[in-house]
């Protein structure tokens, strides 16, 4: 007993604040100006354009988490601040703490009805189109090192055309893409989505290999012709039998042989481990009224009923891994 202490609750009962001292220190600007050097709170102030005084404190909060270093009287970036949050560097997860500020944290404001009814409290996706956009450039950057790892870990040379089901903006297809040439690929999305992925997909050097298709995944036929198709971060939005009932949908159009590449946030079998997983479990619950994260053996107890047969699980990158399966035989 003597040796217990609180520090656990105190620290995780005050996440939000870490959280929320960072969503509006990016929204000020911060990281963005002391790319342009190591300035004292006077000078950082007339930078951002906000007062000295509340300037401070989310400046000696960063410096407290560790986004932040502070000699003397300057404040500079660190390194995480620096290839993150900078807006310099092709690894750009500002997208992300703007999905989580504007769409994400809100909306947690109602994870207590939602575990306590069970029931949807928002629409399923029922974004406006600027939260629509948040959420396609918020996922596509929170996914962006795992659609990088995937061409390297995935040998797509036995394949000629690729269909993304739930494919958010084409990022996943795009660098898949760029890294096969001879590849040709269909994106089938919800129209809200298609709306970003469109003009996305147009500034790529890939935008003429791929086909664009609006539908719904549970209610409009699934696009034919396929030997390969990636579902990535679709199937923890919804229940299991809604789940299984789309693997034997894509499995009815695909030909013997082909491919089925389900990258998700694939859980230990008890759903608490990695970490972050066990917590978006909340996020995947709010976002479609019936998310959830599910650990590798249900993805392939629900292959195994939907006529696939599960042949490995890979890490991409951090806690997003794929599982490849074929046609069952
Ligand atoms: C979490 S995002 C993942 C996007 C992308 N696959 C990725 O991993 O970056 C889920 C995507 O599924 C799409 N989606 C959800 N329900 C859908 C449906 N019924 N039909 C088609 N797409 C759907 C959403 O529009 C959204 O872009």
């Amino acid at each position: 007993m003597a040796d217990v202490t609180p520090d656990r609750i105190f620290q995780v009962a005050s996440g939000f604040m870490a959280a929320k001292h960072l969503f509006v220190a990016h929204e000020v600007g911060l990281f963005e100006q002391l790319t342009r050097g190591p300035a004292t709170l006077d000078e950082l102030a007339q930078r951002v354009g906000i007062p000295r005084r509340t300037l401070r404190i989310l400046a000696d909060a960063m410096v407290a988490l560790g986004f932040v270093e502070r000699e003397g009287e300057r404040y500079q970036n660190g390194l995480v601040a620096a290839t993150f949050l900078s807006g310099r560097t092709p690894t750009d997860l500002r997208p992300v703490l703007r999905l989580f500020n504007h769409v994400t944290y809100p909306r947690w404001l109602k994870l207590e009805e939602a575990v306590r009814t069970g029931q949807p409290v928002f629409g399923e996706l029922a974004f406006t189109p600027e939260e629509q956009r948040l959420f396609s450039e918020g996922v596509a950057a929170v996914q962006a090192a795992p659609a990088q790892a995937l061409p390297t870990t995935y040998d797509f040379r036995r394949h000629r055309r690729v269909l993304d089901l739930g494919g958010g903006t084409g990022s996943w297809l795009a660098t898949v893409l760029r890294e096969y040439t001879d590849l040709q690929a269909t994106l089938f999305e919800l129209p809200a989505a298609v709306a970003i992925a469109r003009p996305y997909l147009a500034g790529t050097p890939v935008a003429g290999r791929i086909t664009i298709v609006e539908g719904d995944i549970f209610t409009d036929p699934i696009p034919d012709g396929h030997d390969v198709v990636l579902i990535a971060n679709v199937l923890h939005l919804f229940r299991p039998e809604r789940n299984v009932a789309l693997l034997r949908r894509t499995r009815e159009r695909v030909p013997e042989g082909a491919r089925l590449l389900l990258v998700d946030f694939w859980t230990d079998p008890t759903h608490t481990q990695p970490l972050f997983a066990a917590l978006m479990a909340g996020e995947f619950l709010l976002a479609a009224g019936e998310g959830d994260v599910y650990s590798e053996e249900e993805g392939r107890e629900w292959l195994k009923a939907s006529g696939w047969q599960a042949l490995e699980r890979k890490p991409l990158a951090g806690v997003v891994s794929v599982i490849v399966a074929e046609t069952a035989s």
